[in-house]
């Protein structure tokens, strides 16, 4: 068995939930390393959806332990209200499978807060204080978990930072904070959840050395990343596979391949440049067929054409060795489906991707027309040979432009819906 890192290779929501539940039936531990409870990754299963925000999506493999790196700000009333809820529906969620960092770093009320009221310079964030919360860590302002479950040294640390968050929050307009409240409020999260918080950089060496197998489960997608995304268009995390080693404390020996995951289409929450958007029924379309509503804000998502310029830059940026197509079976019964090949510039073709804003919102996509197909029942196709033609074409497209092979395609939101080469578990 190798150690698989599953990453999204677009803006987010490619299907990366559903595709870590089923890996992380052949591995030990699955490890989230960036961001908070932006996330929503969907998972179906025996026909029961349900939503992960911060726990890993091993959880519903009783064997899986699942970490919450260091690298993930956590919100802990959120995380509290997702372990309650698995419990009540009868997940195994306890301090032996689910593992989370003293070195990750809190999301506090007046970073959820400051988020909403700073959102007057719309960015479309999800409004969960990622941003907020990241920014204080950076500026070595933040309240580590290891920090909360120390009743003293959180109260003495609140009390230094709440004068100026308040401050903040007044400018902006909203209402301060309490202190005594917060104080009272976050203490008994503490207390909660001090069992499940540890050294879990420890923990994962440790279990390297036993030969337990790793899946690391990334949140958002590439072109959301801090660095190398349509910043300011981003999140406030790198999404990026360089950073699943400091988000994990892990190093980078513990990754043998890396999934992009991609929709067979592109789609996009919030603000921010997107070259292959359709404003027109055909976007309405896909939004129907595919279901695009935010898991985690119900928003309507932006639909558009898969950017294969778009997908090239997210294959150099993480290494991806292979990549997961999923939600093909949403391209079904469209009367043509196209590609975006190549941007076209101030009269100029470019071939590569650029992020700038100004480049963004400028080209004028260039598109391969591929063959459509029909409605399709999917049940009937166990490999990828069964494949009609055209949806095989497609595929091949892709890899073609890629040149990285497709070894996980996704047809629908179940685990039972996919078609999985036995190419994955090999290095
Ligand atoms: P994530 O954030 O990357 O985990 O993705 P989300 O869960 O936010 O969004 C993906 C949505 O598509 C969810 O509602 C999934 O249940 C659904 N989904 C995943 N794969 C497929 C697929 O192959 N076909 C269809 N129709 N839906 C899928
Ligand atoms: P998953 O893991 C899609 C987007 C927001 C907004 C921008 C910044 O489910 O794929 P933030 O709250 O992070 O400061 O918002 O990033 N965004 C996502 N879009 N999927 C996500 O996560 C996202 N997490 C954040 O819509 O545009
Ligand atoms: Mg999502």
């Amino acid at each position: 068995m190798i150690n698989i890192a599953v990453l999204g290779a677009q803006w987010g929501d490619e299907g990366k939930g559903k595709i870590v539940d089923i890996l992380s039936d052949k591995s030990d531990i699955v490890v989230r390393f960036q961001g908070g409870n932006n996330a929503g990754h969907t998972l179906v299963i025996n026909g029961k959806k349900s939503i992960l925000h911060l726990i890993p999506s091993g959880i519903f493999n009783k064997d899986t332990v699942c970490v919450i790196g260091n690298g993930v700000v956590v919100d802990p009333k959120i995380l509290i209200e997702e372990i309650k809820t698995l419990q009540k529906g009868g997940v195994k969620v306890n301090s032996d499978n689910l593992k989370i960092s003293l070195n990750a770093h809190t999301i506090l009320p007046y970073h959820i807060l400051l988020d909403s009221l700073r959102e007057k310079k719309k960015i479309g964030t999800t409004g969960r204080g990622i941003g907020p919360a990241y920014e204080d860590k950076i500026a070595r302002r933040g309240i580590r978990l290891g920090d909360l479950i120390v009743a003293r040294t959180f109260e003495e640390n609140v009390k230094d930072f709440i004068a100026e968050k308040n401050l903040l929050i007044e400018f902006y307009g909203g209402e301060k904070i309490d202190v005594d409240e917060l104080i009272a409020e976050y203490t008994e999260y503490g207390e909660f959840l001090k069992d499940y918080i540890c050294d879990t950089h420890e923990f994962l060496v440790n279990s390297a050395k036993e030969g337990k197998t790793f899946l690391f489960e990334g949140a958002q997608g590439t072109l959301l990343d801090i660095d190398h995304g349509t910043y300011p268009y981003v999140t406030s995390s790198n999404t990026v596979s360089g950073n699943i080693f400091s988000g994990s404390g892990m190093g980078y020996d513990s990754v043998d391949k890396i999934i992009g995951i991609v929709k067979a289409y592109t789609t996009r929450v919030g603000e921010g440049p997107f070259p292959t958007e359709l404003k027109d029924a055909t976007g309405d379309r896909i939004r129907e067929q595919g279901g695009e509503f935010g898991s985690t804000t119900g928003r309507p998502r932006r639909c558009g054409w898969l950017d294969l310029v778009a997908l090239k830059y997210a294959v150099n940026l993480n290494d991806i060795n292979e990549i997961a197509l999923t939600k093909l079976d949403v391209l079904d019964g469209l009367e043509e489906i196209k590609v975006c090949t190549s941007y076209k510039y101030n009269g100029e073709k470019f071939g590569y991707f650029n992020n700038s804003i100004d480049f963004l919102e400028n080209v004028t996509p260039v598109y391969t027309t591929l063959k459509s197909w029909g409605k399709l029942n999917y049940n009937k196709f166990k490999k990828f040979s069964d494949l009609p033609e055209e949806v095989q074409a497609y595929v091949k497209f892709i890899e073609d432009f890629t040149e990285r092979k497709v070894s996980i395609i996704s047809t629908g939101p179940g685990r039972e819906e996919t078609i999985v080469s036995d190419s994955v578990w090999e290095v």
